[in-house]
């Protein structure tokens, strides 16, 4: 049992060492997370968690959603399936080979109203006053420029469309409730709810509904 445990202790040792080490380097450059490392969000204990995030925002039939850096898919697919075939989401991400992980399991669960985008964050690729929920999910500290990428979440919303940002430990882009409130603030959204910890919350914002 004492040998169990000094193992259990190094390995979590050497992962927070990594982590640490990560987040380092990101403020240096931008590293996502890999898409080898997809599985760290495609689990079942990470996929249980999806469900209550969407049940935050508020979705219904028809309604078109962003899914702003949504690597393999886990808040897309369940998204989709609740604004159903009159809806829309868009996964939206950098990296190809999250994208054709959303594009396999899409296909496999038959789910027809799910479109990928392959873009950057800030380089406009996303319609204006388009969507009426937007989805940031562990994403936001692997963005080079945050304030950019949350100008450009609040033009691609219309009035009146919410965003909810979630952020959650041990990510080592964790990014702290009052750097995400500073910048949001100054993107122009008004926070509506803040659920959960200092180290695991979802903030709900909206764009207010007067907002060009
Ligand atoms: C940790 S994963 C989170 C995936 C998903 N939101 C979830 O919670 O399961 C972060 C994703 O954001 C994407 N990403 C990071 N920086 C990005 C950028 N500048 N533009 C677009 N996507 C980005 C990464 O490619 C990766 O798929």
């Amino acid at each position: 049992m004492k040998k169990f445990l000094k193992s259990l202790w190094i390995l979590v040792g050497a992962l927070a060492g990594v982590a640490a080490a990560w987040r380092l380097i990101s403020r240096r450059q931008a590293l996502p997370c890999p898409a080898w490392l997809g599985w760290l969000v495609e689990n079942p204990l990470m996929e249980s968690g999806a469900g209550r995030t969407l049940d935050k925002v508020d979705l219904h039939p028809g309604m078109r959603v962003l899914d702003y850096g949504s690597g393999p898919g886990r808040l897309t697919l369940p998204a989709a399936q609740r604004v159903g075939p009159g809806g829309e989401v868009t996964a939206f991400d950098m990296q190809p080979a999250m994208l054709s992980r959303v594009q396999e399991r899409t296909s496999a669960a038959g789910i027809p109203n799910i479109r990928l985008l392959l873009g950057s964050a800030g380089s406009g690729s996303l319609e204006q006053d388009y969507y009426d929920r937007a989805l940031l999910v562990t994403v936001l500290g692997e963005i080079p420029d945050r304030q950019e990428a949350l100008d450009e979440i609040f033009a691609a919303l219309k009035p009146g469309g919410l965003l909810s940002i979630s952020e959650l430990l041990p990510d080592p882009h964790f990014q702290p409730k009052a750097t995400v409130r500073r910048l949001t603030t100054r993107a122009g959204f008004d926070e509506l709810d803040c659920t959960g910890r200092p180290w695991s919350y979802t903030l709900l914002l909206r764009k207010p509904a007067a907002a060009a």
